[in-house]
Order: structure tokens, then sequence, then C-alpha cells
């Protein structure tokens, strides 16, 4: 059976396929058309998906949408009329942003694919969300919680899931509705620091590091706990229900003072800068301390082991390792893709277990489901401009890579398919020595072009992840895809400062062999020089644009910032001859 998973038309849009049960390609349209969190339908990825696996629309069984048009036309149209009159100036702005092509879902792929109406299924939001982050988990039972911003009405959902080869059940117990949302909550905050909204929610975290939460009181004022456990926003505070260009309201900026002007840089020397830091902190500290709250009760309620996380508030690291460990869950499984662009995948499998009743299979337990790179084309493309190309069989090029990296070198790393998901690990990355300050300042600098308080993640081993991060039970699991933000290990901070943020932790990926054989055999190879078994991974692209997708994306953006050497097995770039290496070696050790 072949199934098309599709998610769309809000932001991040992505197609997945699965055929016979597993999962064969995914990506996500900004990857193809080069547009950050492009949202439009995802035709480019829905094309490369077909290519790659050899169809043409008509062997589709089903295209399933990853949500159900109407119920979201239903709460748009509904929130509307409960804030008129507040609401008549958004409410076309809505309809237009948000739903105009999404109500039409079902017309739009059956002309732009030419199929069959009767083929095209929808799935909702959070059971898509459940079924991505469920669904491929190496887990039979699992409990499952969903959060993000808002679905169709849901915010939030907590249930269970149960695969077995009679059947796969995804259970939905509970679920917190529109307008209150953890996601909405934590977004507001990003809008109110000067961030863009689903954009910037990872610099809120970063940012909390440098803040003390105090105004945990205050942030609780917008935030009730409800006798059902669940929560409720006080709406006085917000306006993202009534409004499109305001999500905080002037109750809001009367109880947290004004807020933050986006273009001005945050001076954390000031106290301004420090009342946002703090303001950052405390909004981090209540969605923690809620989601923890949330997750004991589910664990206590389903009794089961295993945690499946799936929405975009699962990309909050920090929150997930404190659920790791205070919820009495042992294992905490996130997908590699938990935001919307993972619903692609979600709606498939779901359709594929669920709809269809077809019989469990494992899915492979890696992000690798994109376009797969070319190294004949970095190698024209820096022939032709006269750079140095050379090629080496595996474990020459392993050894070269490592002396460049040693040698202080920033590295473009393209290996294999493009990761699905906002993260890179391990395919598409930028490496480099996780040892010095000075490090990081560099490739926030000249390479990223970003905020100087945004840290850098660590990819190490399985084997040595224990020795330089302090690692709950369970944290290996949950640094597979650089889920969770744990604590690096005091004595070694000084030697890890390029990945050590300012409270100590790193968002660190733990890699087993077998996921990224290459990167591993890196690992190992850096470690022999170094010592330290550790490097510096970030995602391949500069600020403001995805992440390199193609050989010549990597390559267009290794000649646009100051990365040293470009690496496509079986091809090596530089910008330089070997003589020049040497000299950044004695600079190195100088
Ligand atoms: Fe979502």
């Amino acid at each position: 059976m072949k199934i098309l998973g599709i998610s769309a038309h809000y932001h991040d849009s992505a197609a997945a396929l699965v055929c016979d049960g597993v999962p064969v390609c995914a990506v996500q349209e900004e990857r193809l058309s080069r547009h950050k969190n492009d949202a439009a339908f995802p035709a480019g990825a829905i094309e490369w998906c077909l290519d790659h696996a050899g169809l043409s629309p008509d062997d589709l069984d089903a295209v399933v949408f990853y949500e159900r048009s109407m119920l979201k036309f239903e709460r748009i149209l509904t929130s509307a009329l409960r804030a008129f009159p507040r609401s008549w100036r958004s409410f076309p702005h809505a309809m237009k942003n948000s739903l105009g092509e999404k109500v039409w879902a079902r017309g739009i792929i059956s002309s732009q694919l030419g199929i069959p109406r009767r083929k095209i299924l929808f799935t909702k939001h959070h059971q898509s969300h459940a079924a991505a982050a469920f669904l491929t988990a190496p887990t039979r039972r699992a409990a499952i919680l969903t959060a993000d911003g808002v679905g169709e009405w849901a915010t939030l959902t907590v249930g269970h899931g149960a695969r077995a080869d009679g059947g796969t059940a995804i259970t939905l117990l509970r679920e917190v509705r529109f307008p209150h949302s953890l996601g909405m909550l934590y977004s507001t905050f990003t809008a109110y620091l000067g961030f863009a909204v689903n954009e910037g929610e990872y610099k809120v975290m970063g940012l909390a590091a440098h803040g003390r939460p105090t105004q945990v009181d205050r942030v609780r004022r917008l935030i009730r706990r409800t006798p059902d456990g669940a929560f409720a926003l006080d709406l006085d505070y917000f306006e993202f229900h009534s409004s499109t260009t305001r999500s905080y309201s002037s109750r809001f900026v009367e109880l947290f003072g004004p807020p933050r002007v986006s273009y001005e840089p945050i001076d954390l020397d000031t106290a301004e800068g420090q009342r946002f830091a703090d303001c950052a902190a405390s909004i981090q500290q209540v969605l923690e301390d809620t989601l923890v709250d949330m997750t004991r009760a589910l664990q206590r309620e389903t009794g089961l082991p295993d945690l499946c996380l799936g929405g975009g508030v699962a990309l909050n690291g920090v929150a997930n390792a404190r659920i790791l460990a205070e919820s009495g869950f042992e294992r905490v499984f996130v997908p590699a893709a938990p935001g919307d662009a993972g619903c692609a995948l979600g709606a498939a499998l779901y359709a594929d277990r669920v709809y269809f009743g077809q019989p469990d299979r494992a899915v492979p337990d890696h992000p690798f489901w994109g376009p797969p790179v070319d190294s004949r084309d970095l190698s024209r493309a820096a022939g032709e401009d006269g750079l140095t190309v050379e090629e080496f069989a595996d474990s020459r090029l392993i050894e070269r890579t490592a002396d460049e990296l040693h040698a202080g070198g920033v590295v473009g790393w393209l290996d294999g398919a493009c990761e699905f998901g906002p993260r890179s690990l391990g395919h598409r990355s930028i490496l480099a020595a996780p040892h010095s300050s000075e490090m990081r300042d560099r490739l926030n600098r000249d390479i990223k072009y970003r905020e100087e308080f945004r840290p850098f993640a660590p990819v190490t081993t399985a084997e040595s992840a224990d020795r330089y991060f302090e690692l709950p039970p369970g944290g290996v699991r949950l640094g597979r895809f650089m889920s969770g933000v744990f604590r690096v290990r005091p004595e070694w901070r000084s030697r890890l400062a390029a990945i050590t943020h300012v409270d100590g932790t790193a968002r660190v990926q733990v890699l087993e062999r077998e996921m990224a054989p290459r990167l591993s055999a890196l690992l190992d190879a850096y470690g022999r020089r170094s010592g330290i078994p550790v490097l510096l991974n970030t995602s391949f692209n500069v600020a403001g644009e995805p992440i390199v997708c193609s050989a010549l994306e990597g390559y267009s953006t290794f000649r646009r910032c100051a990365i040293d050497m470009l690496v496509a097995a079986p091809v090596v770039v530089t910008k330089r001859g070997p003589s020049a290496l040497k000299s950044v070696k004695e600079e190195a050790t100088a």
C-alpha cells in the first residue's frame, strides 16, 4: 500500500511517502524551495518523493492531509464570532492567511496531483502528531502527549498507543482546546521578547539560561491549573484569539513592562536586557513545571514506562530533559520532526496502521529521509572555480577531516540523505572543535551570523556521552535526535567551552554508530587527536536560510562564509592549499 502524507499551509510544509507500512522518503518543502519555513502547498516535496520512489500519482492508494480543514475553519469562525467586535478586522486576515487554501485542501490536492477525490483522506492534527511520535518510536506500548500552538481545536492531547500485529490503536484520553494553549502561551512570550513566532521559540529557551525566573508568579497569573489536571489561560492578557497583529494585550504589557523591539540587540549587561532574560527564564520554568506535572499524572494514570512526545512544544529540550528526570517515565521518545512538518509522516503512518488497519511494521530509527547528496556536483563546481578538490577513500577522508578539525578548521559536512526535521543530526552539519569560546564566537560572527547568546550543540558517541555529560537513565535515547538538554560535567566545561551554555548545559546529540557510521568514525578519529571525542555540530546554513540540501547548496554556503573545508564523501574541497593548513595548525598550537 502506497500512502502520501502532506502537511501544508501553516508553516513548514512537508511531504512523506509510506510504502508497505515503512517510510520511504520525507522532506520539508523549504529544503527544496529554499524559502525558510515554506508554508506553500509542498509541490516540490511531493514531486521529489514520487520521483525518488519511482511512482506516479496514479500509483498512490491514498493521499492524507495532516488535519481536518473544516474543523479548523470552524475554529477560526467561532473564535472570530466570540471576539466580535474586537475581531472584525482580524477575521478577513485569518481567513486569508491561515486557512483560505486549507478549506479547499481536497480540491487542491486532487487537482495538483490529478487523483480522484475519494483517495484523499484527512487525519486530525494531533492524531498526526501522536502518530509521528508513537509509530516512529521503537516501543510497542506508550503513553502519548502532544502539545503545540493549535491544530483544529486541540492544543494539547494525552493518550496512549498500542502496536500489535493484530492492529494498532492510538487512543486519545483528553484534550485541551483553543484558546487555552501552552504553545500559544510560549509563542506570546516569543513575540513579546521580539522574536519571530513559530521560529524564535528556541531563542527564548536559549535566552532563558541567561536569566533568573524572577517573574514566575506573574506568568502564573496568565495560566491557571484546572481541577482536572489541565490548564486555562486568562484571556485578558492575550490577543492572539482576536487579532492577527498582536498576541499579547495591553494588560500583559502592564504586567511585564514594554516589549522588546525586535531589531534592537539584547544587551545582557543592562537592566533592560536582564529583564528580558528573566522573563524568558520565567516562562520557560512555568512551561516545564506544567509539562512535568501533566506527564507525571499521565504516568500514574497509564502505568506505562514509555512516553512519546509530539507537537512543536516537544522541541523544547530543557523541558524534555525535566520530563525524563521527573515524570516517572523511564524512556521518553521525541521524533526527529515533532513539529508540523513531521505531521506529513504521522498522517501517512496513521492512515496505514489505523485507517487501513495494516499490520504493524518497525520504522527505521533514524531521521535521514530526504534527498541524497551527490558529491560529483560538488567536485565539478569547486573544480570550475579553481579550488582544491581532492578525493579520498573513506578511512583517509576521515583522517583528513579530523586533522582539519584538530587544527582549528571549520568543516561543512554533507553525508547521504538529508535530515527530516529541524535539526542537523550529522548529514548536513557544520562541525568544529568544541573546546574554546573563541570558536563559538567565530562561528556566530563569521559563519552563522547570529546572536551571541545562542549556544552551539555538541555531538558525541554513545560510548563517550556519559563521561562528558550528566545523562540520566534514558538520556542516550533522548539525545538520539538532540531532543534533550543536559548538564556538561563541571570538570569538562572549560575544555568544552564552545558547546557549554552559560548555565552549564548542552543540547547534546548522542550518536549510536549505526545511525551515522561516517560521523561516528570521525568522532573516534578526532578523539584520538584531541583526547575528547566530542565535536561542535551545528546546522549547515547561515541565519535566515533553510538547512542546505544538495551538494551545490552546501558549496554555495561554503563560498559565502568562513567554512574552511567542505566534505561530501569521497570529495574534499578546501579554500586554501596544503601549506596554508600548516600555518593554521601552528597558530592553533601557539
Ligand atoms: Fe501542530
